[in-house]
């Protein structure tokens, strides 16, 4: 199969860095970096140089897939450039997630919808991916009735700033953070998650609650969750299901630091939830944001995408 011509827009950043390191994992071999002006030059780890994101550079026609990371702002104004140029995008940021039409892919859940893309392909938030890993083989074994969750978001999540500003600062004055968008009621990360969650699973009616919190770790979230399910089920039968589900690994006690660096969802303190009224289950998940939560998933979509469509120069 030819080598795919594969862009990394934002190859400076924090998801971006993470993208280019599984890609030479993987060994894939025509890997471009590109980032802002500010960068242009750079040499990066992997002996890449930097090249500027311009409109023209990524129309060009020589790439065939691009990964993009760069915020919704600038995912807004290039993602269209590569895509005219003939390129596929798989896009992290916020940008298309919930535009109709383009598809949003978590590909243990719903892969077979990266392959209705017409140019996009969207990559959701940090905190859907590993929620909706984990809720797919409950809902498809007794049905969800509502979900509720609370998030340990870390400051990797937040990208490169936010993480020189956790390294720099005084353990002792480590605190919790809620600085997203509000909308009066709720931060733009919650709904997010809820709408997200809505269309990966196709349960656009799903009740999903939802409160984020940015912890100070550096690499790692974690959430609580809340599951109500409309047939009842244990927590033993949970714990099978999801030790047989794809991407999800069953711990005691998963946590950040034993998330970072790997690729799989972490799960445990499965039990029943007794404050439900009926069905309910508790459980806690842990997922490396940079890899499973944003480059690597977005990495496994390409490779759906190439293995029904190879490159064809
Ligand atoms: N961090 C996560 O866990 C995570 C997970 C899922 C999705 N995402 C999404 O991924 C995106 C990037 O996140 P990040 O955490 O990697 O951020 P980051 O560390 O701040 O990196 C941002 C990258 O975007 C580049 N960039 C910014 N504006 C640009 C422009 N106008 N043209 C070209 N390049 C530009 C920066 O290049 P310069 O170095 O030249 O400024 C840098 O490479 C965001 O949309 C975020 O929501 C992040």
């Amino acid at each position: 199969m030819p080598e795919p011509r594969i862009a990394v827009v934002g190859a400076t950043g924090a998801v971006g860095g993470v993208t280019l390191q599984i890609l030479r994992e993987r060994g894939y071999q025509q890997v471009r970096a590109f980032a802002s002006a500010r960068s242009a030059g750079r040499e990066l780890e992997g002996g890449v140089v930097v090249e500027e994101a311009t409109p023209d550079a990524l129309a060009a026609g020589d790439i065939d897939l691009a990964f993009f990371s760069v915020g919704t702002g600038a995912s807004r104004q290039l993602v269209p450039h590569a895509v005219r140029g003939g390129a596929v995008a798989v896009d992290k940021s916020s940008a298309y997630r919930l535009q109709d039409g383009i598809p949003l892919v978590v590909p243990e859940v719903n892969g077979e919808r990266a392959l209705e893309h017409d140019g996009i392909v969207a990559n959701p938030n940090c905190a859907s991916i590993p929620l909706t890993c984990v809720l797919k083989p409950l809902h498809d074994a007794v049905g969800l009735a509502r979900v509720r969750l609370a998030t340990y978001q870390s400051a990797s999540g937040a990208g490169t700033e936010r993480m020189e500003r956790l390294r720099a600062q005084d353990p002792a004055e480590g605190d919790l953070a809620m600085d997203w968008e509000f909308d009066g009621e709720e931060f733009d990360e919650e709904s997010k998650l809820r709408a997200e969650t809505r269309k990966i699973l196709e349960l656009p009616e799903l009740p999903v609650s939802a409160t984020c919190v940015r912890v100070p770790v550096m690499v790692g979230h974690a959430e609580s969750v809340w599951i109500e399910t409309v047939e009842p089920i244990s927590p033993e039968q949970v714990r099978q299901l999801l030790a047989a589900a794809p991407s999800v690994r069953l711990e005691d006690v998963p946590t950040p630091r034993a998330a970072a660096g790997e690729d799989e969802v972490l799960v445990g303190r499965i039990r029943a939830d007794r404050a439900a009224e009926s069905n309910g289950i508790a459980l806690f998940l842990a997922c490396d944001n940079l890899r499973k939560g944003a480059a690597l998933n977005a990495i496994q979509i390409a490779e759906l995408i190439l293995a029904r469509r190879p490159v064809t120069v």
